[in-house]
């Protein structure tokens, strides 16, 4: 019988990639996946470091799998990803039953492991750039991710990721539409650009540097292709010709991810984030201006050491003026190595960071639940992507703002259908397939 991997993914789209790649590689290499992962002969955990929980959530996991490994000692353990690589040097000290480690981008090195004898624990731990050629196994068949650059050069003071995933470097422009082209011959309707900081793509290119405009426009006038996404563009360089670009192609999604993290401009400025919040403003209302019926999504940050009563509510005040359609927070969490971790002055102490949690929680939810009203009402195109998750007996789908959909209908997944918006919370719209698009069936 085929040997087993059973893979766990933590962490942001990146890794969800990663792991469709490890998966691809593994079946080629003769290993059938398995969804127990007491099953397994090789179990795989690929981690996240980006916040103290993340670390914990793991290593409960990876304690489960050293009691499984102790049942069935033959049971190989791998550990890739972003933890992985923030624990180089201590991996193998503190976890003896790890026998292969890796950071991102060193998915391939796994390959080598496996395809050698190798009895002793090995680590991977070196910058390679983008390891291009991988077979995939996308989670949807219809929707695909396009990693188009690996690292960060940002130096945001709180986080691990540029240590983690190394300097920004572009792929080459042509290897991405050829990809791109490549995914949309396989039945990819929807391609989601994926990089620390999009708007940053190309501009180290050589001998011709190239932009994420002229990137995303080539992706979105691939014929076929019916929708592109992308995340996480950085406000501070977020640019007309991007917002030019999204105005004059349908294919680019009407959703822009764009990270606040603070309202506050002195906490901003202390997170290294480049922008203040007037400038943050700004960018919203060229966008806009543009865009009009844009939904905007966010990440926030509360608690940031020196974080005022008076800086949180600026984080209110920008959240109220903006009305993100929906945010991810975050409470603020010291990681080795990075800038805000030496910090020592003007700690918040975790109560006061836990109700600051719960008001901007109930903030974005308000604003959420009322930006969502603007869609009762319309006929909306929907990309179908399964049954509803709470009930199987509706489909479950997305909008070009990424807005969930529950509905009742047919159709089947990676189609599109037309969906009358009948109700909308904070979070899921509720609607009806339109007549019209049965009656084409
Ligand atoms: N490169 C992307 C994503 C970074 S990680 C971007 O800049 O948007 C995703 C989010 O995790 C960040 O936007 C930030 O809000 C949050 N985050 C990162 N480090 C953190 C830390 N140390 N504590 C709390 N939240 C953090
Ligand atoms: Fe981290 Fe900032 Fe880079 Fe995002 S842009 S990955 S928050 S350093
Ligand atoms: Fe992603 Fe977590 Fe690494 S958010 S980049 S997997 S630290």
């Amino acid at each position: 019988m085929a040997k087993q991997f059973h893979i766990t993914t933590f962490g942001c789209q990146m890794n969800e990639h990663d792991s469709e790649r490890m998966k691809g590689m593994l079946e080629s290499l003769g290993y059938a996946e398995t969804g127990e992962r007491g099953d397994a002969d090789l179990i795989l955990f690929n981690t996240c470091s980006i916040r103290e929980k993340a670390d914990e959530r793991f290593i409960a996991h990876l304690h489960d799998a050293k009691i499984i490994k102790r049942g069935r000692p033959g049971t190989v353990i791998g550990v890739g990803g972003c933890w992985a690589q923030s624990m180089k040097d201590l991996v193998f000290e503190q976890f003896p039953f790890v026998d292969v480690a890796f950071g991102p981008g060193q998915v391939p090195k796994l390959a080598e492991f496996l395809t050698t004898d190798s009895i002793s624990a090995q680590g991977f731990f070196e910058f390679e750039g983008f390891p291009a050629h991988l077979p995939t196994k996308r989670e949807r068949p219809h929707q695909a991710w396009l990693q188009i650059s690996v690292g960060c050069h940002m130096k945001c003071s709180y986080c691990i990721v540029p240590s983690t995933r190394g300097r920004h470097v572009s792929r080459p422009f042509d290897e991405l539409v050829a990809e791109a082209e490549r995914l949309v011959g396989e039945g990819v309707v929807e391609i989601t650009l994926l990089g620390q900081n999009v708007n940053a793509y190309g501009r180290d290119l050589r001998p011709e540097p190239r932009n994420f405009a002229e990137l995303l426009r080539v992706v979105g006038e691939i014929p076929g292709i019916k929708r592109v996404r992308y995340t996480s563009p950085h406000p501070q360089d977020m640019k007309r010709d991007v917002i030019d670009v999204h105005a004059e192609l349908d294919t680019v999604c009407q959703h822009i991810h764009l990270p606040l993290q603070a309202g506050s401009s002195r906490i901003l400025k202390a997170m290294r984030r480049t922008y203040d919040r007037e400038r943050f403003l700004d960018r919203v209302a060229m966008i806009r201006e543009g865009v009009p019926d844009v939904a905007f999504s966010t990440d926030i940050i509360v608690g940031f050491p020196g974080e005022t009563e008076e800086d949180f509510q600026q984080t209110l005040e920008v959240c109220e003026a903006v009305q993100f359609d929906s945010a991810f927070t975050f409470i603020f969490s010291a990681r080795r190595g990075t800038e805000a971790a030496d910090i020592t002055e003007g700690l918040v102490p975790h109560e006061v960071k836990v109700e600051r949690m719960q008001r901007l929680v109930e903030v974005i939810q308000r604003n959420a639940h009322e930006r969502a009203q603007r869609f009762v009402g319309r006929t909306m195109e929907v990309l179908i992507e399964g049954p509803s998750r709470t009930d199987p007996s509706r489909l479950r789908g997305r909008t070009t703002h990424n807005k969930a959909v529950n509905f009742e209908g047919f159709g089947e997944p990676g189609t599109f259908t037309t969906v009358e918006i009948v109700s909308a919370t904070s979070q899921t719209l509720m609607g009806e397939q339109s007549l019209v698009d049965l009656a084409l069936r």
